[in-house]
Parts: structure tokens; sequence; C-alpha cells
């Protein structure tokens, strides 16, 4: 609230709505703070609104990134003061206070005559600012004024990881620190950097100037030099960026695979001698540094000194992910080691190569971290370990009192697709923006005491396909924004609505903060839809001042198009393409639907559905059914069923428009059969995995009396029936060519 009121306008206020939180937009913070309680009022920054600071160099710094930010946003220029000679009123009190617990910890209290901030450490002062930051428009209309409320906050996770591969794609300075920019804005503190890999390495080394001189270059199929690197000073001022913001950057030097580009400078340090040239194609790549050599340990401890000297983190990362053996298997140097170290088998040599880095990491007062293969062959004493197969290794790691970091493929891979079509091709995988909210980093399977262990979890952006800085952020964004949420709030306060709904905020911020991310598009899934002729599908988009346009004749939606307005019914089968255009121009990719209409009460087949163990196709109609009812699509969708041991009975007609051969292709686990006019067509009975067998069968236009008999007795489930004839390329039976009238 202004002070200096005119009367008049506080009679007003009487009268009215009271300034307060119904006045703003939703509280649209992300990650959800662990407390936040709105009261009545706002603050109202003005020309007299001061800083008031116990001065130090990290209190001045922090506040004058408040003021700073005030000032781009509204060209207010705020003082700086001394708390102890400053007024109260009016003012942004920032307070270290030693007496709060936990670091991390901070409280933001705005009231209407002041706000508070306290923390015990420059880092929670930090994360309270980007609270407060969040609590900004994003564009100012008016005065700026923040609503009263009171958050008392801190991180359920200590280690709030994202990973960046700069070695299969390489990005400049600028864009590592962009990256960084914008983990602090969602209270990411671990910044894991991927220096060295087979497709390049990336750091210099002073002793060694080949890695960079040679392997930071690898030749492209096309015969074009591809690369770059850092020098230390660069190395050094990205660290100390990241330091501004409270981020540690944890360095990743791979070992003892993942290699080729240091074998490339220095092809001494393989099992062969080498020559080999940077790697320019994907994979796991079999020759890798040479565990029996003593100056493979050398060069890695010398490697390991200046990396150490570079970056302050507690953690080292050595790798030790996808190291194949055929190498050390066929090396006299390696055998030998084996032998004189009465090591079993090559797993163990792996085991005593990272346990000798370890060693020496130790040895300068750090750890290492490396990847869930670092298990295999025994795991190095104090090593901590990065989960990404799975969350196995971790939960085995935690149960041996090892610290862990989660970053399975299933949730935490940022190189996988986000949505089922029309996403730049990815190196596969399928985690969408829901998924990774949903993820829980401490396994049901942990006690109390095991749980403990799991320092949090980490984002992973492995860039195989992804070489652009733009692409890279279309890859982290919004995703990186669920995460964050995942290892800071508190488990109980995770809801997927409600953070979709403050993430329009956030889409706001990131746009105006010239991030690049996947813009929702209008429709969650492309797909195709059966729908009833007085079923409406509804578009939407999260994003503000954004437009959908769609087509109705396959034609990419364009700003000519159709502009979306309310929820669309059909009286048609149609295939309807839409996309979301932001105010700045960027589109999202386009929703593919394709639409049946059905009619409820006729398309689709009658289900009888039991239960029972059998290792054949039974008598279904001799059996008493648990449930009956009608499917739209010949497959187990819609149909509620047991894990295990049932069986379905679908029965009903199928519309034949011409003449000619058709084939019917069953797909299923176990078996299933199927029947036209009475007579087999498919035959797959029996119990099998899934697998697909087909018949052929002439057939007039016309309506014939259709079957499908199926069972599951133990294991997977599956069951999937297509057609291909005359005019039909091999698809799934239309709902609206099967037929079943009365019940
Ligand atoms: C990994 O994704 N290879 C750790
Ligand atoms: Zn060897």
């Amino acid at each position: 609230m202004k002070r200096n009121l005119p009367a008049y306008f506080l009679l007003v206020l009487l009268f009215s709505v009271p300034l307060s939180a119904q006045n703003f937009e939703k509280i649209s913070i992300v990650p959800q703070p662990a407390k936040l309680e709105l009261t009545k009022g706002a603050f109202a920054f003005d020309g007299g609104t001061k800083i008031l600071i116990e001065q130090n160099d990290e209190t001045v710094k922090l506040a004058n990134l408040l003021a700073g930010t005030i000032k781009n946003l509204s060209g207010l220029q705020i003082q700086i003061t001394n708390s102890a000679e400053g007024d109260p009123k009016n003012s942004v009190r920032i307070i270290i206070d030693p007496a709060i617990q936990n670091t991390e910890e901070y409280y933001l209290s705005i009231k209407p005559d002041a706000i508070t901030i306290k923390s015990n450490t420059g880092a929670g002062i930090f994360y309270a600012l980007q609270t407060l930051f969040q609590l900004f428009p994003v564009e100012l209309k008016n005065e700026l004024t923040v609503p009263c409320l009171e958050i008392k906050d801190s991180p359920r996770f200590k280690w709030r990881g994202v990973h960046l591969d700069v070695c299969r794609h390489f990005f400049p300075v600028e864009f590592v620190k962009k990256y960084i920019d914008v983990l602090a804005m969602y209270k990411m503190n671990t910044f894991h950097w991927h220096l060295t890999e087979d497709q390049g390495w990336r750091i210099e080394i002073k002793k060694y100037p080949k890695l960079t001189e040679v392997g930071a270059w690898r030749k492209e199929a096309d015969g074009k030099l591809y690369g770059g690197f850092y020098t230390q000073d660069q190395v050094r001022e990205i660290v100390g960026y990241a330091k501004e913001k409270y981020i540690t950057v944890v360095p990743e030097i791979e070992m003892p695979g993942h290699s080729l580009a240091a074998l490339a400078a220095y092809p001494e340090l393989s099992c062969t001698g080498g020559p080999f040239e940077v790697g320019n194609l994907w994979g796991v790549i079999e020759d890798v540094y040479c565990a029996g050599n003593d100056n493979t340990f050398e060069f890695l401890q010398n490697v390991l000194t200046e990396v150490m000297d570079l970056f302050p983190s507690e953690y080292i990362h050595i790798g030790g992910d996808e190291v194949p053996k055929t190498r050390w298997e066929n090396c006299e140097k390696c055998q030998a080691r084996i032998q004189n170290e009465n090591l079993k088998d090559e797993h163990e040599l792996q085991s005593y190569f990272i346990q000798r880095i370890e060693n020496f990491i130790n040895s300068k007062g750090k750890k290492i971290i490396g990847w869930d293969e670092i298990l295999e062959g025994g795991l190095a004493p104090n090593a901590a370990v990065m989960s990404w197969r799975g969350t196995e290794g971790g939960i085995a790691a935690a149960k041996m009192h090892h610290n862990v970091v989660m970053s399975p493929g299933t949730h935490c891979y940022f190189d996988h697709y986000q949505a089922l079509s029309g996403e730049p091709k990815a190196i596969g995988g399928y985690t969408t923006l829901e998924k990774v909210y949903s993820y829980e980093p401490v396994p049901d399977v942990l006690n109390n005491e095991e749980a403990k262990y799991i320092m949090g979890a980490q984002a992973n952006m492995w860039t195989e396909y992804i070489e652009t800085t733009n692409h890279v952020e279309y890859m982290l964004l919004p995703r990186m924004c669920a995460l964050s949420e995942v290892v800071w709030s508190p488990k109980e306060s995770r809801n997927i609505n409600d953070f979709v709904q403050r993430m329009t905020h956030q889409y706001d911020l990131l746009a105006s903060k010239n991030f690049n991310f996947r813009i929702p598009t209008p429709f969650a899934e492309s797909g195709e839809y059966l729908i009833t002729d007085s079923e409406e599908i509804a578009l939407n988009s999260p994003v503000k001042n954004s437009k959908i346009f769609y087509t109705l004749d396959g034609s990419e939606p364009t700003v000519n198009s159709t502009l979306y307005t309310k929820p669309l019914l059909f009286s048609e089968d149609e295939l309807l393409k839409a996309k979301t255009f932001l105010a700045n121009g960027r589109t999202s990719t386009t929703s593919s639907i394709a639409i049946t209409l059905i009619d409820t009460t006729e398309n689709g087949l009658y289900y009888k559905y039991f239960t029972g163990e059998w290792d054949s196709i039974p008598n279904f109609w001799e059996l008493r059914p648990e449930t009956k009812g009608r499917v739209h699509k010949i497959s187990l969708g819609e149909v509620k069923h047991a894990d295990d041991n049932f069986g379905l009975d679908l029965y009903g007609f199928i519309e034949i428009e011409d003449d000619g051969e058709y084939t019917f292709y069953v797909a299923s686990d176990d078996g299933a059969n199927l029947y036209i006019d009475n007579k087999i067509v498919v035959n797959h009975d029996g119990t099998h995995a899934a697998t697909e067998k087909s018949g052929k069968v002439y057939l007039d236009s016309g309506r014939y009396p259709f079957k499908i008999f199926y069972f599951e007795r133990g294991g997977g489930q599956d069951l999937k029936v297509e057609y291909e004839g005359p005019g039909i390329n091999k698809k799934q039976i239309p709902a609206n060519k099967l037929f079943f009238d009365n019940y």
C-alpha cells in the first residue's frame, strides 16, 4: 500500500474490496513453498523504500540483486542502508539470523509497511529473493506491489541437480551461464557438468594440452571439424558465476569408459595402443582406459588434481557407466592386474579402478560420485551413487548406507520425448511434464534410516540429439520446473493441477526472460479419439495471451486458420489440427486429433469378462461372466480386468465396405482366436508372449458376425486386432465399423 494516501482514498478502501491478495492473480510460486499464508493488504515499493542490511560482502551483493531487479522492472532506485540506522517503515529488511537451524531455510514476511527476509545463510536469502521475484508482475503496468503473506520455506532435499552434456554437443560460456540462471530461478542448487566423453574432451588441462588440441575436435561424417572446449579461466568464471547463485558445479570426468577423446590424444593409455579418432557416432565404445597400466592412474590423478583445483565442490563425478570389458579381457596388463590384485574378474577390475581413484580423491579431502555401474564388483567405500538405470542401484547403495542421487531414466532423463508425436527428434523414451512431476525420489522399500541417504534427485540432459541452445532450453523447460517441486516442496503439498495452474505465470516469466520452452499443446496427446456427436473437444493453453488456431482439412494451422473460441462439436469424422500461438510469435507443436464419431447405442462389441486359469481358450459360453458391457476398441483398455488369469469373449458384427481379400492380425498375450461369420480366421490360441498372427479371408461388402475369444494366464497381457483390405492400410478396426445394438 502506498503511504501518504489521500483521505478520500482511504474511504474508498473501506467501502470497496480491501487491497489484498484478491487483487492479485493467483500466487504462483514454483517450487511451491513449504508454508505459505496469505494475509491482508499489500506492500508497495516507491522511491522512499529502503533495503536494510547488516553490511557485509554477501548481504551487500544480495541487496544489490534486489535493488537491481526492482530498478529493471520499475525504474525505482532503492537505497541500501545499514539496518542499525534505518527506519523499518517502508523497508525490505534482510536479516542473517544464526538462530535459524537449517541452512537454505528462509522466512519471507510481507506486511503493508515492511518486508522482512530472514535466513541463517546467504543461500536462504537468495531463495527468499527468488520467491519475491516470482511475486512481481512480469510486466509492470502501475506501481510495483506485492501481496502480503508469510512464508516459511526450506527444501526437502539437499541435492537438487541438473546435468548438461557439453560433449556430444558443445555450448558456449554465455549459454552455460543462462542455464545456471534458470536453475537458480527454481532453487536448483547443483549443476552437474559432463565435461569428457568419447565424442569430445571439453576442459583445458594444462599438463595434457593434447586433451583439448586433439580431444576437443571430432571429424563429422561430412568431413567437417566439430568441437570446442572451456579454458581454465572460463571454467573459473562459470564456477564463480554459479556460486553467486548458490549453485555448486560438480564436474564429471568420465572413467574408465566414455573416454575415446582422451585416448585419441594419448593412445598409450588404452589397452591396444590405438591409434584412435575422437568419436563421431553415438553409443558405447569398447576402447577404454587400460586398468593394468599405472600410467593411466598417474594421468587421471594429474587431471583430477587440476580439476579439483578449479572446482570447490565436495563431490567429483567420475562417471563409471557403460564400461565394456572386451579390451580388458584381451589385455596382458589388465589380466596381470587381475592376478596381482587377486581380483575375480573384469567387474572387480572396474571396482579396483574406481576405488584407486576414490583413494586419491579422498586423500585431497573430496568425495566421488559415480553412475550406478560403480556398484558392480563392489562399491568404493565412500562413494555416492547416481542411480540412472532405474532406482535399483540407488536402493542398493542406500541400503549399504551410501549417499544416493536419484536420476532414473523413466522420470529424470530430459533427453526423452515430451509427447508422443510432433516433437523434435529425441533419443527415445517418453517423459512428460506430468511424469516428472509424479516422481518420488525416496523408494518405498527403504526404511527411514536408509531413506536419509537419498540426497535428492537430478535431471540429466544428454545432447546426442540436441544441437542448439534453443533446443536444450526446450528439453529443460518446463520439465525442470516440475522437478524443482519434486526436490524442494513437501511431498504432501504436491498437486499436479495446482502446479499446472501456477505454471501459467512461469511461462510468462520464462518468455519475458527469453527462455525457450515447450509450449503445451492445445490437446494433451495427439491420436485417435472416439466420440459421440454430443461430445465436445475442448482445446486450451495455459499460456497467457496465447491464441489457438485450428484446421479441419489436414493442413498445418497458421494465424490465418480458424481461431478457437469455444469447445468444438462434430457431426462427421474429422482430422482436427490445432496449435498454440504465443504473443511473441512462438508456437507449440501441432495437436493432431483423428475424430471418429460413434453411436454409443450401436457401435462397438459386446463383451463378457471371466476370471479363471486356462492354458487354452475355454468354452466361454458355458461359464458365468463376472462383468459384461460394451467396448469400442478391441483392446483391454476399456475392460476393468485383473492383473492375471482372466478371459474375454467379445462379439457383435463387423461392417465390410468393399468386396475383396482382407487380412486380420491378432496380437495377443496369451491366446486369442478370431472368427468371422462363425468361421475361424486367426488361430492364436495357447499360452504365449505378445506375438502376432494373421489370417486372410475373402469378404463381400456387408455385415458379418464377428467374435474374439481371449485369455490371459500369468505374466504379460495384451490384445490388439488390426485389419487391412481394399482401400484400408493395416490399422485397428474403427469402432464405427463394429456393431452391437442390443444388450
Ligand atoms: C548414462 O546415461 N549413461 C549415465
Ligand atoms: Zn589394459
